[in-house]
């Protein structure tokens, strides 16, 4: 069975010959989730255990996180009851409320969402100091319904349940101005550390955001990124886009 699935993605990796150069990240397998920022890699895989990258190794992190994210704001995650946690010297420490899935991409900020949907925003003053149970943890409850949601320097961009892509600025107090539809439909939607976006939708197609500049945060449009896979995540960081297959598959690609 190993054997067959490893000719599989050699011969689907060979078929492409498009501007993105996949290889694949062969150390680890099953992944869920992944997230690139800041020079950093964490990721879960789908047993939830959670992995940050040194060199070409994935090392296993204490706990068990369905969902891990990298940013300014440091390492966060949430847990399968939806418990939030931030790394510190090299440990979890719970923080109060509840989320499914979170990002500490914005500046210095956490945005997260919560199992009803409703978006969720951490203060910088928060997400920095925060130490343990007994820091103050004020969550600022947001405008809209999404169930996934991801910050970058220009801005912050969400899906809904139908897939509808939406944008919105957000500043490190969590001041905003509520959110803007933008077209297309994606199923999860990741923003870089250098603004770049990345979704895949439901059929498992790959996606980024064309134009995005500080003067026009909300981009031009999109564009497809061939993948020889349906594709399920996707991250992007420094010149490397991850993409988690279907299958299970990982792979990082170069352009
Ligand atoms: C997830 O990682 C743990 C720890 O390395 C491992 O024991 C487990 O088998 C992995 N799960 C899957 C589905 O590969």
């Amino acid at each position: 069975m190993r054997a067959t699935a490893a000719v599989l993605l050699v011969l689907c990796l060979l078929t492409l010959s498009h501007a993105w150069d996949c290889q694949p990240v062969v150390d680890i397998k099953n992944l869920m989730q992944i997230d690139a920022g800041l020079g950093q890699v964490v990721a879960t895989n789908t047993s939830q255990f959670p992995y940050y990258l040194v060199g070409d190794k994935w090392i296993s992190l204490p706990g068990s996180l369905k969902h891990i994210t990298v940013g300014p704001a440091g390492i966060w995650g949430v847990n399968k009851a939806d418990s939030i946690y931030k790394y510190v010297a090299g440990n979890w420490v719970q923080a109060a409320g509840l989320l499914k899935q979170l990002d500490a991409g914005g500046d210095q900020f956490v945005v997260g969402a919560n199992m009803n949907d409703t978006p969720y925003c951490l203060t910088s003053s928060a997400t920095v100091g925060y130490k343990g149970p007994g820091s103050p943890i004020p969550w600022t409850g947001l405008p809209g319904a999404v169930k996934y949601y991801s910050c970058g320097p220009f801005g912050c961009w969400a899906v809904n349940k139908n897939d509808d892509i939406y944008l919105m600025s957000l500043n490190q107090d969590c001041q905003n101005n509520g959110w803007s539809r933008i077209d297309g439909k994606l199923s999860m939607i990741e923003v870089a550390t250098d603004g770049s976006v990345f979704g895949v939708n439901s059929a498992g197609q790959v996606y980024t955001r064309d134009g995005i500049t500080a003067s026009k945060p909300q981009g031009t449009g999109w564009s497809n990124i061939p993948m020889c896979m349906q594709m399920k995540h996707v991250t992007y960081d420094l010149g490397r886009l991850w993409v988690i297959s279907k299958s299970g598959f990982t792979m990082v690609c170069t352009h």
